[in-house]
């Protein structure tokens, strides 16, 4: 594959693929052996208009640790911030840099930057997709439950955002039941409901409790993404019977896995009770970011 621009356009086969490579890289690691250097003598760029903690580590330990080296630009420090458009960034970086991972606000950009820089490009989260995110909670579920097979995944709080529509494409392409709860002003349009196909198996339920039961997975991200922080004060209210919290948890399958991208914001979106007892697998996913990530670098070098 030539980039990671989202989940919608990375078929089921990839995508196993992708997850079988991160656990041999982790595998790996685990035993001290890095000997994969798939990005020698390669200079990457990472360049973010949001903040990050884990993907801007993940992906600059990842790319270090396949032999490339590693640029790191946030959109106030390069001319982006200043108004150059895309289409000449792309066109100066893809003279320069061999690959590109972006986090931005519109996923067009994402993808004209593929188009007209021609290296490598991976999303690294826009307003649409957080595809590196998913990948690396698909991991974990392999790891915790052997897989996806049967199992039914339970995501909690802005039905619209990144994190839910990558897991919709996930479902879709993978074939597992995802159900949504959300209020209903945050649920995906009619439109991009339509067009997940997928024979039902991402349900859109507005009761949160009918929604966890029997659940394998309860998973959750923050109620305000970033670039929504105007709407704090409105979300925080409408949101709140979709906080994971004990009253959810006992709805869920007894072993139910409870996950999250994080940040976490404790009392909101999850309670402090239920993340801290559940740290091990939300750990666990976060470490899965640097393993499935240099999975997708291998990849795209590979082309
Ligand atoms: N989950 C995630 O993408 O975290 P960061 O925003 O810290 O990168
Ligand atoms: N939906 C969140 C994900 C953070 C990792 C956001 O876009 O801010």
């Amino acid at each position: 594959m030539k980039h990671l621009l989202s989940l919608e356009s990375t078929t089921g086969e990839e995508i196993e693929a992708l997850l079988e490579s991160a656990e041999e890289l982790k595998h790996k690691r685990w035993a001290k052996d890095l000997s994969d250097n798939d990005l020698e003598d390669q200079c990457w760029a990472l360049m973010f208009s949001k903040s990050s903690t884990r993907t801007r580590v993940s992906f600059e330990v990842g790319i270090r640790e396949l032999g490339g080296s590693v640029m790191f630009l946030s959109s106030n420090q390069s001319q982006l911030g200043r108004g150059e458009p895309i289409e000449d960034t792309a066109r100066v970086m893809g003279r320069m840099v061999h690959g590109a991972v972006i986090r931005t606000f519109a996923q067009s950009d994402v993808e004209q930057f593929a188009e007209l820089s021609g290296i490598p490009t991976i999303n690294a989260l826009t307003d649409d997709e957080h595809p590196c995110q998913i990948l690396a909670d698909l991991l974990t579920m392999r790891e915790r439950l052997g897989g996806w097979e049967g199992r039914k995944v339970v995501f909690f709080g802005d039905g619209d955002c990144n994190v839910a529509k990558s897991w919709m494409w996930a479902a879709v392409r993978l074939g597992f039941e995802l159900v949504i709860t959300a209020p209903e002003a945050f649920m995906p349009s009619e439109d991009y409901k339509k067009s997940l196909g997928g024979d039902g198996l991402v349900q859109f339920v507005a009761d949160a409790k009918a929604a966890a039961k029997d659940a394998d997975v309860l998973y959750t991200d923050v109620w305000v993404s970033m670039g929504k922080e105007e709407e704090s004060a409105d979300r925080l209210d409408v949101f709140k019977p979709y906080q994971i919290n004990d009253e959810i948890v006992q709805c869920a399958k007894s072993n139910a896995l409870v996950m999250h991208c994080l940040p976490a914001y404790r009392e909101k979106e999850i309670t402090e009770k239920v993340l801290e007892a559940n740290a091990d697998t939300i750990f666990q996913q976060a470490e899965n970011r640097l393993h499935a990530q240099k999975a997708v670098l291998k990849a795209v070098v590979a082309g």
